[in-house]
């Protein structure tokens, strides 16, 4: 019986990390590519197991990424777990693995704007000034990096989902952007690195996010949007332990908040919620 084991290689340098792959795309290997900031869960193991199925070289990145923190705090308790991380990579399959220090990723300092017009100016990027240009600092510089043909983002980051389509767009990137839907815990809650932060009574508390969403879905036939957005925002608030940043429901394309049902076909509503010092987001489509 013939067994393949897949040997995970580990790159920490740019030199390592195109060495490795300039081998792969010689013997015409397809490259599938999940960028992360590592602390990974269920939801990463998902969109790496796609990645693997979809290519023959599945590539991950582990990096926090200190340009997409508006808030110096949260970078610094942001959960960082490498040796489970590496370990959860190797079972999914991966067979690159880029871990690289901030000075590798910027030896100078990033200083490009990106325009995404509206994109960015709604939900996230009014209460995460610079996030976004962040991500796109980031996510670009990996993309120039790794040089997949497709790359791998969780539909709970729904806003960064369409700033990172924008940005293929603006920078003629020949690479596919896989949206892939949200992974849940048993309860509801969709998966993030940042539940693992929070405290226990408030993690008990926030599955009650994803299932007023779920019954906002079945409400929206009934209520005019904005009677939607009341009922949702004083649902979560009424439990003690999780307070509403903002809740929107927006043309699931162009992000423009929406007033009537009729005003974009395809819409989405999207949510960011404080579990005590913790912020959670999620989304739902109408
Ligand atoms: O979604 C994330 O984890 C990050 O924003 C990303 C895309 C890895 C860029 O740092």
């Amino acid at each position: 019986m013939l067994i393949l084991l897949n040997t995970m290689e580990i790159a920490r340098t740019v030199v390592e990390l195109r060495s490795l792959l300039d081998k792969r795309r010689a013997a015409e290997q397809t490259i599938g590519f999940v960028p992360t900031m590592g602390a990974l869960h269920q939801g990463h193991v998902s969109l790496m197991e796609q990645a693997v199925r979809e290519n023959s070289c599945a590539v991950v990145s582990i990096f926090v990424n200190p340009t997409q923190f508006n808030d110096p705090n949260d970078l610094k308790k942001y959960p960082r777990t490498p040796e489970k991380d590496l370990a959860l990579v190797e079972r999914a399959g991966v067979s690159v693995v880029f871990m690289p220090e901030v000075k590798e990723m910027y030896p100078t300092p990033d200083s490009r704007q990106f325009d995404f017009g509206m994109l960015d100016k709604v939900m996230e990027g009014v209460h995460r000034p610079g996030h976004f240009n962040g991500v796109a600092q980031v996510v670009s510089r990996l993309f120039d990096m790794v040089m997949p043909n497709r790359a791998y983002f969780g539909q709970k980051d729904f806003q960064q989902l369409a700033i990172i389509r924008q940005m293929v767009k603006m920078l003629c990137y020949p690479i596919e952007i896989i949206g892939c839907t949200i992974v849940r815990e048993a309860d509801g809650l969709a998966m993030s690195s940042r539940n693992m932060l929070l405290e226990p009574g408030r993690r008990q508390s926030a599955p009650l996010i994803a299932k007023t969403l779920a019954e906002a879905r079945n409400k929206a036939t009934q209520l005019s949007v904005k009677q939607l957005i009341d009922w949702v925002v004083s649902s979560i608030n009424s439990d003690a332990n999780l307070e509403v940043e903002y809740f929107e429901v927006v043309n699931a394309e162009t992000l423009a908040p929406i007033e009537g049902w009729n005003d974009a076909p395809e819409k989405a509503g999207c949510i960011a919620v404080w579990a005590g010092s913790v912020r959670l987001i999620d989304n739902i489509m109408f």
